[in-house]
């Protein structure tokens, strides 16, 4: 099978959450299934260093007015797959992040920035003989890429299946209606069972109304979006096409997320050599300055700060926490309260507490694999990765009961890998605490339940036969 595959972010060329881990290795292991898979994305700032060199060069004019189009043809060293760039200086080429500047507030012209990644798409998807490869499915991923639904749409051309996959339905990529016409789609588009939303016309909307299939990224999720409380305004429009909605979990790629063979942690593990997992919990204390008692838990949180991770709720039950020795290693960036707010926590107790502002992606496998338990309280979570990143470290999740971690994390059951609650209070996140620090006193306990962790089997080897029956139907249905 052929399937185009387009996303606003890939590791390890560019992450700023899940999206890239999952748009860099679910590609991966449908091509060792034997299918064949290309990729689209924009070329940031500094990509064409991380790439191959360029085999070819595609002009496709300059439709949005900003500057041609151009499609670069290359692949990922670290893998082998194939990918086009879209390059367009005035577009792409900034020192921030992919979406938002330094301040943090999205970029005026994001709608022509991912409007034209959607019409490459869209392009490319359809015109094969452009690139010598007709995809067979197109596979779009949140509303960065959504548009692209919505050209083949106004379009009007011969059929090719398309499946649009929701990461996170809060980010819906809705703007402002007079800023419409620069996208050049039609206006026939514009109804309410069409990419309207509230008045004004989203990206995300366009990619489930006009996708043949659509996926979230855990079963619990794909069942709560369909309610007012998870379904951030959308949840009416998926109802009405709830039969073309199905829950897949994501995977984990365990080349680069397991002790055994993770290069980036200092003393690799394995379930028989578990007792080797302190050593990496003392080089991650002392790191960072921090007391240095093992007989008591090491907690942790790598996460953007953002309301969805209900990170205020450890804030209220840490300090508690830290009374009774435990501490607290934490990596993240966002919201500007948020981070003030862990920095003092920080300054209060300096011995217990690590904060480190920003994104280091290397630093992450070293709290992996040092802490003991990982924080995540989120408010909804539509599958989370990095419980299941913890789960393989024999690092224990603390999860509230919500999409993907309700479906990979568990409590009070034969297979207890971590601890739940289920109401976003900080009562409940706190007494979830308190179980997991009288389980880690508990050696035999606490070991069996790491040994259930590690045992856990999220490897994308394990849910690309979902992928593929999916990907098949719809082109039989096509
Ligand atoms: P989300 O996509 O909602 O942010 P996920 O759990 O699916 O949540 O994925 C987050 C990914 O980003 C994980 O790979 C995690 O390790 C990584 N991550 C989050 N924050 C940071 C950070 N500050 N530094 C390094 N990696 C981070
Ligand atoms: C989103 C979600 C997260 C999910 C990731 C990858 O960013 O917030 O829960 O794991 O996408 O699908």
């Amino acid at each position: 099978m052929k399937i185009l595959f387009a996303a606003s972010e890939i590791y390890p060329l560019i992450k700023t959450g899940g999206l890239a881990d999952v748009a860099g290795a679910l590609p991966v292991a449908l091509r060792k299934k034997g299918h064949d898979v290309k990729l689209i994305m924009p070329a940031y700032q500094g990509i064409l260093e991380k790439v191959a060199p360029i085999q070819k060069s595609i002009n496709l004019g300059n439709p949005f007015g900003v500057g041609d189009l151009l499609l670069l043809e290359t692949h990922i060293p670290e893998n082998d797959t194939p990918i086009y760039l879209l390059q367009c200086q005035a577009l792409y080429e900034r020192e921030d992040g992919p979406y938002v500047d330094k301040n943090g507030l999205d970029f005026e012209d994001n709608h022509i920035r991912f409007a034209a990644l959607s019409w490459a798409t869209a392009t490319l998807a359809l015109h094969g003989s452009l690139i010598e490869w007709q995809a067979d499915v197109l596979h779009l991923n949140d509303w960065q890429t959504g548009f692209a639904a919505a050209y083949l749409e106004s379009w009007k051309v011969k059929h090719l299946p398309v499946v649009t996959t929701v990461h996170n339905l809060r980010y819906n990529g809705s703007f402002d209606m007079n800023q419409f016409s620069s996208t050049h789609l039609s206006t026939e588009l514009l109804s309410m069972h069409g990419m309207e939303f509230y008045g004004r016309f989203s990206g995300l909307k366009a990619g489930l109304v006009y996708a043949d299939a659509i996926t979230t990224v855990s079963p619990t999720y794909a069942k709560e979006i369909l309610t007012p409380e998870y379904g951030d305004g959308l949840d009416g429009t998926l109802k009405a096409i709830q039969h073309k909605l199905t829950g897949i979990l994501n995977g984990v790629d365990y080349d680069q997320w397991a002790p055994e063979v993770d290069s980036l942690i200092p003393e690799n593990y394995s379930i028989e050599s578990l007792t080797l997992k302190q050593t990496n919990k003392l080089a991650l204390l002392r790191e960072n300055g921090l007391s240095e008692d093992l007989s008591k838990p090491v907690f942790g949180v790598i996460s953007r700060l953002t309301e969805q991770k209900g990170l205020d709720l450890v804030l209220q039950a840490m300090p508690a926490m830290l009374e009774k020795g435990a501490r607290l290693v934490v990596l993240g960036s966002g919201d500007k309260h948020l981070e003030s707010a862990y920095l003092a926590l920080q300054e209060n107790y300096p011995d217990q507490v690590s904060v480190r502002i920003g994104y280091f992606e290397d630093y992450s496998h070293r709290i992996q694999a040092g802490i003991d338990a990982l924080l995540i309280p989120s408010r909804f979570e539509p599958c989370g990765l990095t419980q299941l990143y913890a789960l393989k470290y024999g690092t224990l999740p603390i999860v509230r009961q919500t999409g993907g971690l309700a479906d990979t994390v568990f409590e009070g059951t034969d297979n207890a890998n971590g601890f739940v609650f289920s109401k976003a209070t900080s009562e409940e996140l706190e007494a979830a605490i308190e179980r997991c620090m009288t389980c880690f006193d508990d050696k035999e306990h606490w070991q069996a339940r790491q040994i259930n962790a590690m045992r856990c089997d999220h490897s994308w080897e394990a849910v690309t036969d979902q992928w593929t029956a999916l990907y098949q139907s719809l082109i039989e249905d096509a």
